[in-house]
C-alpha cells in the first residue's frame, strides 16, 4: 500500500490549517519527517527541528514548499532547556507566531532492565519525556502569553499501556507522557488550550529499519497486529493534522491509538481465549 500515490487520501484536508506556524521536534526522519510533508501539504509554516542529522531537511523544505506550504530547520537537542527556547524563538521569529507544537523527537534502545545502566535511563527519559515536557512548557507559556488557543501534540506510543520487557525506560517514559498530557490538558482547558497524544503501533520508520528487515523478526510483530500490516508514517500524520485542526476543537487530553488493533488483545482473536 503506498498512500502517497492513494489518491483517495487528500492531503490538504483541512483549511484552518493554512498559514498556521507548526513546530515538529525531530521533523527530520521517520515519523516526524511524515508529519511535517504532511503539514506542508495542509500549507502550513513547518519547523523542522533535527538533532545531529540535517541530510534529508533541503529535500523535506523542498517537498513543503512545493505543496505549497513554508518551511524552516533548525538543529537542537530537546532535551536541553536552552535548545527548546532556541525553537520556539526561532519558530516566532521566522513565522510570527506558534500555533501547533508537536513533541515527536524520541529514542530507544533494548537492553535487560538488570543491565540498564543510569546512563541509558537518563538519556531516554530526557528525550523522551524531559523533552516533551520542556516543548510543552515552552509552547503554552508563548500561547498563554499571546491568548493563542493552540494545539500540543504529544508522541507517545502503545507502549504507555503495554508493557516491553528489554524497554523499561522507552514504556516509563511513554508512560509519563500519558499522565503529562493529560494533566495539562487539564490545566489549560480553560485557556482554551488542547493537549493530547499520539500512540503509534509498529510502525515503517528508520528506528525499526533493522527490525523489519529480519523477516522472523517482522513475522513475530506482525503476529501483533490484529489489522495485519505495520503501519505507514502517514498514517500517523494524518492522525496529527486531525488533532491539530478544528475538527477536534473538543478534543483534549486524548490518547489517539493508531497501532492496527495491537492494543486490543490480539491474543483474543476469534478461536483462542
Ligand atoms: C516502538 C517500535 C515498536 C512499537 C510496537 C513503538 O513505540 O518505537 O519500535 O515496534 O512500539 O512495539
Amino acid at each position: 500500500m503506498d498512500l502517497q500515490k492513494d489518491k483517495e487520501r487528500r492531503m490538504d484536508m483541512y483549511k484552518d490549517l493554512e498559514g498556521k506556524t507548526v513546530v515538529i521536534t525531530g521533523g527530520n526522519s521517520g515519523l516526524g519527517r511524515a508529519m511535517a510533508e504532511r503539514f506542508g501539504a495542509e500549507k502550513s509554516n513547518v519547523v523542522i527541528n533535527y538533532h545531529s542529522n540535517d541530510d534529508n531537511i533541503d529535500e523535506i523544505i523542498e517537498k513543503i514548499e512545493n505543496a505549497g506550504g513554508k518551511a524552516s530547520s533548525i538543529q537542537g537537542d530537546v532535551g536541553s532547556e536552552e535548545d527548546v527556547k532556541r525553537i520556539i524563538e526561532h519558530a516566532v521569529h521566522t513565522f510570527g507566531s506558534l500555533d501547533v507544537m508537536v513533541n515527536n523527537a524520541g529514542i530507544e534502545n533494548e537492553v535487560p532492565s538488570e543491565q540498564l545502566s543510569l546512563d541509558d535511563w537518563n538519556k531516554v527519559i530526557n528525550t523522551n519525556l524531559t523533552g516533551q515536557f520542556l516543548g510543552s512548557r515552552e509552547a503554552i507559556n508563548y500561547m498563554l502569553e499571546n491568548d493563542i488557543k493552540g494545539s500540543i501534540i504529544n508522541m507517545s506510543s502503545v507502549h504507555q499501556r503495554i508493557p516491553w520487557p528489554h524497554f523499561v525506560h522507552y514504556a516509563a517514559s511513554k508512560g509519563g507522557v500519558k499522565l503529562m498530557t493529560e494533566t495539562l490538558a487539564l490545566e489549560f482547558a480553560p485557556k482554551g488550550i488542547r493537549v493530547n497524544c499520539i500512540a503509534p503501533g509498529a510502525i515503517d520508520t528508520p528506528i525499526n529499519a533493522e527490525k523489519f528487515s529480519d523477516p522472523e523478526l517482522e513475522k513475530g510483530v506482525l503476529e501483533l497486529i490484529p489489522m495485519g500490516y505495520i503501519g505507514k508514517p502517514e498514517e500517523i500524520a494524518a492522525c496529527a493534522v486531525w488533532l491539530a485542526s478544528k475538527e477536534a476543537s473538543y478534543v483534549t487530553g486524548l490518547t489517539l491509538f493508531a497501532d492496527g488493533g495491537m492494543t486490543q488483545y490480539p491474543g483474543f482473536q476469534a478461536g483462542k481465549g
